[in-house]
């Protein structure tokens, strides 16, 4: 099998995993990933495209969310590789990649490939914005969290569980992305999905406390 005919065959393992999913990571959440990546993947010529387009693809197949345990996701994910008859080395880097780029907490070791390096940065782009804050409250409604809890502790990162609000979670990580990207082209896109977020923040407390109620 070309690396064309098993990007093709990706594509429809991916829809048919990720496909009903509608926690975030559906299909399209994929698709956007990857069309970020491979823009990324443009603008540093050592980069292997074969590697970050699958990475891509398959970076939430085996999400711990989306699985029974994330051995099994992964598992999963490398039964796939290994049928696909990828190659021992690609098969290697792509699943230390899909193992390791979770947000985590920031728990995870700093990628240390210019693949692992983009594809991240591309799923972290995707969790902030207009569309991270769509993604956000549509996991939050999905997982029925509040929007807003006034008066939430937000440097109190171990608080209640289950009482999260959906605006707490863009202190616990969305925030936070911004400094956390590896490349500088990715760098400069997230410093513009930031300022849009703060925007947005200040809006919603502006409207929250009726502060701009005037016609
Ligand atoms: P990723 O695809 O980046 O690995 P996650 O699996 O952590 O992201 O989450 C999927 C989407 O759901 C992201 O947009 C993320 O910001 C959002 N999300 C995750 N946890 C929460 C939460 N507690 N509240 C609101 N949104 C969340
Ligand atoms: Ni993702």
């Amino acid at each position: 099998m070309n690396t064309y005919e098993i990007i093709q065959q990706a594509e429809l393992f991916v829809q048919e995993e990720l496909g009903r999913d509608t926690t975030g990571h559906d299909w399209w959440h994929i698709v956007r990933v990857r069309n970020t990546a491979m823009l990324l993947a443009s603008r540093y010529p050592d980069a292997d495209a074969f590697i970050v387009e699958l990475a891509a693809l398959l970076h939430d197949v085996a999400d711990e969310k989306l699985n029974p345990s994330k051995e099994e996701g992964l598992a999963k994910v490398r039964g796939w590789l290994n049928t696909h008859q990828v190659e021992e080395q690609a098969m290697e880097h792509m699943m230390t990649i899909i193992s390791t780029m979770s947000f985590n907490g920031g728990k995870n070791p700093p990628m240390d490939t210019i693949e692992g390096q983009i594809v991240q940065d591309a799923d972290r782009l995707d969790a902030i914005g207009a569309v991270g804050i769509a993604r956000a409250f549509a996991y939050g409604g999905a997982k029925a969290r509040p929007l807003h809890v006034p008066d939430q502790d937000f440097s109190e990162l171990d608080y209640r569980a289950g009482s999260k609000s959906t605006i707490y979670h863009f202190y616990e990580k969305l925030l936070l992305l911004k400094d956390k990207m590896n490349t500088d082209f990715g760098r400069d896109l997230a410093e513009q999905r930031h300022q849009f977020m703060e925007q947005f923040l200040t809006q919603f407390y502006a409207e929250w406390n009726g502060e701009n109620l005037r016609s």
